[in-house]
C-alpha cells in the first residue's frame, strides 16, 4: 500500500506548527499536523509549550495568584472585606490545567473544523526528497509513513540546563516543574531574571513563598528600555522579590528535600543558599530531537537552531522551518505570524512578518509591555529622538482600579516625528501596547495619537498623553 499524500506536512502543533497547518488547509492545501505531546492520560495535547507548559498555564497561575493577592489586602481599599482567606493550591493547579485542556481540545476542533489530519506521534524525516517528497515516518501512539510534497518543521524549543545540574522536576524545576510546584515552597530560588523567573517568582511569591532571584548580568532587565527597567526593579524589590544580580552560579547540589546553590555575588564574595525548590530559567535551546535532520540533509547553524533565510526557507527545497526552533525571539504571537507566512509563501502569495513591530510583554504585576527601540538603542545608533512620558498616577481609570503603578513613554524621531518605540509599565500593558503596535505599522507619528481621541476614563488615555508629552502638552500631568 503506498504512502498516504499530502500537499503540506507540518511537524510541531505548538502555536506556530497548528496555525501555519490551518492557514495551509483555508488555501486550499491536504494539510496533515504531526505533533508527539501527550497529556497525562497519554492522548493528545496540541498546542506545544505554549498551551502546555508555557503561556497558558502561566497566565493561568498568574491570574490566581493575582486574585489571592488581592484578597489579601488590595480588596481592603475598595471597602470589601474578606475574612477566612485560605489557599486551596490543588483547586488553583487543577483550574489551570483544566484551561490548558480547554484550549488542547479548542486546537483539535479546529483541525476538524479546518479538515487537517492530525497524527499524534513523534514526526521524522525518513529520507531525502523523492518523486513523492519527502517521506515522513511517524512513531508513537501512531505509527505510518506518510509522504509530504512542503514540509513545515515548527518543533519548538526546550529549556536550558545549567550544567552540571539537570531537571529532575521535584527540586531543581524548568517551565514544566515550575508549574507545577504542589505546595508552596517556603524558600524558592530562581537562576535568572528573565521573562520566566520574573513570571514565576511572581506567581509564588503572591502565594507565600520567601523569593530569591539570581541573576547573571549586571543589568537588570536588559533588553527593556532602562528607565522601564529600573521603574521594575524598584516595583519588584518592594513587593519583596529578592534580586541579586551580577552573580556567577558555580554549583547547584540537590539533597533529600531542598537543594544548596553556591555562587559569587557581585563582589565576587562567596555565597551559599538553601531552598525547597530551584527554577532554572536562563533560556531556551531550538528541538531538533530526533526530527531526522540529517536523514534529509537539513542543515542547522551554528547554534543548534534550524538555518532559514528571512523567509523561513530551509536549505532544502520545498522545507521551512517556523518559530522557536529558527532565529528571532522565542515568542508565540512571532511563531504564529511566520507560520501564516509560509503557508501564504507555498500558495504563492506574499506571506510577510515585520520583526520590527513584535510585541513583548512581560505579565508581571505591572505588566511590562513594549514595541520597537529603546531609549538605549536609539542612543547607541545616534538617531535623534525625542521622548515622551506620562504616569498612570494622573489617570482617572487607574486610579478608579486602584491601581496606578507605572507610565506610558513614547520614543519618536526628532525630525520626522515617527514613532520609534512605545515602552509600558503599569495595568493592563499587555492590552494597550497594540495601539502602538498599531500606529508603528501604519508608521504613524506621536503626533496622529496624540491627537486620536481616546475614550474616557480609559488607560488608554495615557497612551494618547504620553505622546502629548513628546511635545510638552499634557493636559492631565
Ligand atoms: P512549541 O510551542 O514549542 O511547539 C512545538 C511542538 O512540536 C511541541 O508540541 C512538541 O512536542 C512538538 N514536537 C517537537 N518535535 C517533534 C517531532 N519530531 N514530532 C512531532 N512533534 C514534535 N510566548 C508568548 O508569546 N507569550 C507568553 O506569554 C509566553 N509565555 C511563556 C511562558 C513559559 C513558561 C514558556 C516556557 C514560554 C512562554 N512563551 C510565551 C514562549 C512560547 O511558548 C513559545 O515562543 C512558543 O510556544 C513557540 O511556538 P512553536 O510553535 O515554535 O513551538
Ligand atoms: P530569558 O532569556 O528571558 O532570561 C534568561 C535570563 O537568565 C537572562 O536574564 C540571562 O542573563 C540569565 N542567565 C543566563 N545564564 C545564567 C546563569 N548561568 N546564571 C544566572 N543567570 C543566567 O529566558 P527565560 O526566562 O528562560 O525564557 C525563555 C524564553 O521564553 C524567553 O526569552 C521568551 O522568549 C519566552 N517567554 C516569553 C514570555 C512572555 O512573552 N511573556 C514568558 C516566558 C517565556
Amino acid at each position: 500500500m503506498s504512502n498516504k499524500q499530502f500537499d503540506v506536512v507540518v511537524i510541531g502543533a505548538g502555536p506556530g506548527g497548528y496555525i501555519a497547518a490551518i492557514r495551509a488547509a483555508q488555501l486550499g492545501f491536504s494539510v496533515a499536523c504531526i505533533d508527539e505531546w501527550a497529556n497525562d492520560k497519554g492522548g493528545p495535547a496540541p498546542g506545544g509549550t505554549c498551551t502546555n507548559v508555557g503561556c497558558i498555564p502561566s497566565k493561568a497561575l498568574l491570574q490566581s495568584s493575582e486574585h489571592f493577592e488581592h484578597a489579601g489586602h488590595a480588596f481592603k481599599d475598595h471597602g470589601i472585606e474578606v475574612s477566612g482567606l485560605a489557599l486551596n493550591l490543588g483547586q488553583m493547579l487543577k483550574r489551570k490545567n483544566t484551561v490548558v485542556k480547554q484550549n488542547n481540545d479548542g486546537i483539535l476542533f479546529l483541525f476538524k473544523k479546518n479538515k487537517v489530519t492530525f497524527f499524534h506521534g513523534r514526526g521524522a524525516f525518513a529520507g531525502a526528497q523523492g518523486a513523492e517528497g519527502y517521506p515522513i515516518a511517524i512513531t508513537g501512539p501512531t505509527t505510518e509513513t506518510i509522504n509530504a510534497k512542503q514540509v513545515i518543521v515548527a518543533t519548538g524549543s526546550n529549556p536550558r540546563a545549567l550544567p552540571n545540574a539537570p531537571f529532575d522536576e521535584k527540586l531543581v524545576l524548568s517551565n514544566t516543574g515550575a508549574l507545577a510546584i504542589d505546595a508552596v515552597p517556603a524558600k524558592l530560588g530562581v537562576i535568572g531574571a528573565g521573562v520566566i523567573g520574573l513570571e514565576m517568582g511572581s506567581v509564588w511569591r503572591r502565594l507565600g513563598a520567601d523569593v530569591t532571584v539570581l541573576e547573571g548580568l549586571p543589568t537588570f532587565l536588559g533588553a527593556v528600555d532602562e528607565q522601564i527597567a529600573k521603574e521594575a526593579h524598584k516595583m519588584f524589590t518592594k513587593q519583596g522579590l529578592k534580586i541579586s544580580l551580577g552573580v556567577k552560579v558555580e554549583s547547584v547540589t540537590p539533597g533529600a528535600n531542598n537543594v544548596t546553590v553556591k555562587y559569587a555575588d557581585a563582589q565576587g564574595a562567596a555565597q551559599e543558599a538553601v531552598f525547597d525548590k530551584l527554577i532554572v530559567s536562563i533560556g531556551r535551546v531550538p528541538n531538533t530531537n530526533g526530527l531526522g535532520a540529517d536523514k534529509a540533509g537539513l542543515a542547522l547553524d551554528e547554534r543548534g537552531f534550524i538555518a532559514v533565510d528571512d523567509d523561513c526557507k530551509t536549505n532544502l527545497p520545498n522545507v521551512w522551518a517556523i518559530g522557536d526552533v529558527v532565529r528571532g525571539p522565542m515568542l508565540a504571537h512571532k511563531a504564529e505570524e511566520e507560520g501564516v507566512a509560509v503557508a501564504e509563501r507555498i500558495a504563492g502569495q506574499h506571506g510577510h512578518t515585520n520583526f520590527d513591530t513584535i510585541p513583548w510583554v512581560i505579565y508581571t504585576s505591572p505588566e511590562i509591555a513594549w514595541v520597537g527601540k529603546t531609549e538605549q538603542q536609539l542612543k547607541a545608533a545616534g538617531v535623534a529622538y525625542k521622548a515622551g512620558t506620562f504616569p498612570f498616577l494622573a489617570n482617572g481609570r487607574a486610579r478608579a482600579l486602584g491601581d496606578t503603578s507605572g507610565m506610558v513613554k513614547f520614543l519618536a524621531d526628532a525630525t520626522t516625528d515617527e514613532i520609534l518605540g512605545v515602552h509600558i509599565i503599569g495595568p493592563m500593558a499587555s492590552e494597550l501596547i497594540s495601539e502602538a503596535v498599531v500606529a508603528m505599522e501604519f508608521k504613524a507619528s506621536a503626533e496622529d495619537i496624540a491627537r486620536i481621541c481616546h475614550a474616557h476614563p480609559s488607560l488608554s488615555e495615557a497612551t494618547k498623553e504620553a505622546a502629548l508629552a513628546i511635545d510638552k502638552r499634557t493636559l492631565n500631568f
